[in-house]
């Protein structure tokens, strides 16, 4: 187990975490081929965490155990009323071996704020940090060490409890599970092309978008489908003022040519800990950021005129992707580009893997 003091914060004693070793664990030559080559969300690492959580006894039982299949009651709530939240944040292997993750207080707390929409027990943050440094202490060889690879982390927690009414489930599980991920854009960041999502939202106003929680990801499924259709990469929502929200698993940004930097701020869009953060290097540049509602006729008519410069996408997978093409039912409008959003990527993934200072103490070590 590893050793954590008291939180000082909270004063939580942190968890006695049983840990059960993986028989079956990958040999170092399968783990080493899977690593040459990761892709994305494909493989997984040998272990996993789990806490429970009941009304009567709190968070408790928390463990170390083989990854494999979950066995649940098929009346457990989440299969019904998707009471299911989840995180994503990744793990990076420095140069002189050691292991670390980006900003985990701020995905701790997302996922707190996730389930207090989801009616969900909300997941001390140094329980959430305690779980990371768990599995690391484990599976710490899963971290590739190539360019651009990480491993993915993700945390979810789900309602259990076998109760076919419509009310918060009295259990819930939390679980970690860990999978190596491989440079996202091979060859070099190539713009997307984003298709405008006219017949489905993805949120409304009072819903869940700011939540992480797979209803959202599910909605935005058939108008992800259409994007395909029309050969887009990527959909881009409004909402019903036809102001931008953002992409399905990405947020938006706008450069403009004063050097103001815009991103979508509302209620029902996730709050991204890459944008943040981009937006944090931007104004350390001296860039001006705004968070405000961007409608679509601002979008087009500012690429129109030359006012925007720059539109880009961010999120933990990609970083940074610069926005190529907006695609709608009757039109095709070109987005200007420029150098802004991958210097950014750039600053960001050099502080993410510890070849830059790490000014904002953004950095937390996960093997020590
Ligand atoms: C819908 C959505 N918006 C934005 C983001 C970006 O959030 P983050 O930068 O914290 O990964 C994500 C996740 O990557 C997402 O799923």
């Amino acid at each position: 187990m590893t050793t954590i003091d008291t939180d000082p914060d909270t004063g939580l004693d942190p968890l006695e975490f049983a840990v059960t070793r993986n028989l079956a664990a990958k040999s170092a030559a399968d783990r080493d081929a899977i690593l040459a080559s990761p892709g994305f969300g494909q493989s997984f690492t040998d272990h996993m965490v789990d806490i429970c959580w009941s009304v009567r006894g709190g968070w408790h039982r928390p463990r170390v155990s083989p990854y494999g299949p979950i066995s649940l009651d098929p009346a457990a709530a989440v299969l019904h009323y998707g009471q299911e939240i989840f995180e994503g944040i990744k793990a990076y292997r420095h140069a002189d071996g050691s292991v670390h993750t980006f900003r985990p207080d701020q995905n701790g707390r997302r996922l707190q704020r996730s389930a207090r929409r989801l009616a969900l027990p909300e997941l001390p943050v140094p329980y959430f940090l305690q779980s990371l440094r768990e599995l690391i202490a484990v599976d710490g060889a899963w971290v590739p060490s190539g360019e651009d690879q990480s491993l993915y982390l993700r945390p979810f927690m789900f309602a259990k409890e076998a109760f076919l009414g419509v009310r918060p489930a009295h259990k819930v599980a939390y679980y970690l599970i860990a999978s190596p991920a491989g440079a996202y854009f091979k060859g070099g960041v190539q713009p997307v092309s984003i298709w405008l999502s006219e017949d489905y939202s993805r949120a409304g106003k009072g819903g869940t978008g700011a939540a992480k929680t797979g209803g959202n990801y599910a909605a935005s499924l058939l108008p992800q489908s259409e994007a395909y259709e029309n050969e887009c990469d990527q959909v881009v929502f409004l909402d019903q003022d036809r102001n931008v929200e953002e992409l399905g698993g990405m947020n938006v940004v706008f450069v403009y040519k004063d050097g103001t930097i815009v991103t979508p701020q509302s209620d029902s869009i996730l709050e991204g800990i890459t944008r943040d953060s981009l937006l944090q290097l931007a104004r350390d540049r001296g860039h001006h950021v705004e968070g405000r509602n961007v409608s679509l006729t601002e979008w087009r008519e500012g690429v129109a005129s030359g006012d925007i410069v720059e539109v880009f996408a961010c999120g933990t997978a990609a970083v940074v992707t610069p926005i190529g093409i907006l695609k709608g039912r009757d039109f095709i409008d070109e987005q200007p580009s420029g150098t802004l959003a991958l210097e950014l990527r750039e600053e960001l993934t050099n502080i993410q893997y510890g070849r830059a200072e790490d000014k904002h103490g953004w950095l937390y070590r996960l093997d020590a």
